[in-house]
């Protein structure tokens, strides 16, 4: 693959109260199964990752760990909803330095750990129409 292209879309990113009672909704409404609880510091959230049983994009739960958390901004300014959409990336350093090229506004000029083992960066939702765009490149080693 050409480098500095985005994969899949990896997954949709929920901002919600209460992280069990929400994965309960979505594990019956739709037949979610839980694939990965994590607490992120960093970013100050719980995360549990929810999987269709034949893989595919999944849906990330986010519940903030206290007030200070980014995501009990969020939650206090719009309510529980969609916090962000991300893209799987191969190599996220050069989709990064392509997007810093063509003047595209970031949120992270540089890589951070996320979730799952992950590198993240966020692009700025002034830049994409009002919606946060998380780009991930998952399960490598540092
Ligand atoms: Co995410």
């Amino acid at each position: 693959m050409e480098k500095g292209i985005l994969e899949n879309l990896y997954h949709v990113a929920i901002a919600v109260k209460d992280l069990s009672a929400v994965e309960e909704v979505y594990k019956t409404a739709l037949g979610l199964r839980v694939e990965h609880r994590e607490v992120v510091e960093d970013q100050g959230v719980n995360t549990s990752m929810l999987v269709p049983e034949d893989g595919g994009t999944a849906i990330e739960l986010l519940e903030p760990m206290d007030e200070n958390s980014p995501i009990s901004k969020f939650l206090d300014k719009r309510g529980e909803g969609i916090h962000h959409i991300c893209f799987k990336v191969d190599d996220i350093e050069a989709v990064l330095e392509r997007l810093k090229k063509q003047g595209v506004r970031l949120i992270d000029e540089s890589p951070r750990p996320g979730a799952y083992n992950s590198r993240v960066a966020f692009i700025h939702p002034k830049a994409m129409n009002g919606v946060l765009v998380e780009l991930a490149e998952v399960n490598k080693a540092d």
